[in-house]
């Protein structure tokens, strides 16, 4: 079995500029705002997978305690740099340990989808089961089932495909990144959707000074292999929505509290 965490390691081009190339999705638009929301009068909030730290502005608040975790340590340097007083380990979804409870615990943008194994979604939510205050709510944000599941259309392969202009003061170097995917496929008989992109690092002309291919795998989860998961480790769904603002039905964004 693939390690679906391997996409967001090592010394990359994906990685180098992961915010610049993973986190202006339409899909994602209210994300900010709900946080603030979920984590509103909370004293303490873990974020699980945070990476670089995207979400941390809206998981903060004065006198609250707010973590964070993830497998990458190449994204964790960038959320120390970025976010320097917030505390960071490197631990994994499937076995995270703290010595304490939360009472918001966020597991956002996709993370779950990255554990391609059953016995480590298991883990993952016996995990967070172990970490929540008994009235805390953990919530677990994934792409929508049957997006991942059907064909994609031709138009929205097309659309997954972008370049971003890129200045380094420090250097002087000016020029793009530019990514597609160039197949998308099913595996592990239909349970897992890879996602196989391409990057180049352009110069101005547009020449390619670096390449590199790289596929992001997602488990295919619906409601209710979150439900069976949820209740196998005593936690239950309290509410579902399929975005964070009205108009996208894209996103399974679950809810959950202590059964
Ligand atoms: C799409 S990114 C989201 C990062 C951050 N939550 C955000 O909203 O920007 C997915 C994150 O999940 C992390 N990840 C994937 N599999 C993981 C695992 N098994 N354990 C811990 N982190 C994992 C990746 O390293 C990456 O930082």
């Amino acid at each position: 079995m693939q390690d679906g965490a391997s996409f967001f390691q090592g010394v990359n081009l994906r990685v180098g500029f992961y915010d610049r190339l993973f986190t202006h999705a339409a899909n994602l638009a209210g994300e900010e705002d709900f946080y603030r929301g979920f984590t509103a009068e909370t004293d303490s909030v873990l974020e699980a997978a945070c990476g670089t730290g995207r979400l941390f502005g809206s998981l903060s608040g004065p006198g609250r305690l707010l973590a964070g975790f993830d497998a990458s340590l190449e994204l964790l340097r960038q959320a120390r740099k970025n976010h320097p007083t917030v505390p960071l380990s490197l631990q994994r979804l499937e076995s995270f340990a703290f010595g304490r409870r939360f009472t918001r615990i966020v597991v956002g943008y996709y993370g779950l989808s990255y554990v391609l194994d059953a016995a480590g979604r298991t883990g993952h939510m016996r995990c967070l089961a172990a970490h929540l205050e008994p009235d805390g709510r953990a919530l677990i944000h994934l792409p929508d089932a049957e997006i991942l599941r059907r064909p994609i259309p031709d138009h929205e392969m097309a659309a997954f495909q972008g370049s971003r202009s890129i200045r380094d003061q420090a250097t002087g170097f000016e020029g793009a990144l530019t990514h597609r995917v160039s197949e998308a496929t099913l595996e592990a008989d239909g349970a897992v959707r890879a996602m196989h992109f391409h990057f180049a690092l352009r110069n101005s002309q547009g020449a390619i000074l670096r390449e590199e291919t790289a596929a992001m795998r997602y488990a295919i989860l619906d409601e209710d292999d979150l439900a069976r998961l949820a209740a196998s480790a005593g936690l239950r769904i309290l509410d579902i929505r399929k975005g964070f603002s009205e108009g996208i039905d894209s996103e399974l964004i679950a809810i959950l509290a202590k059964a």
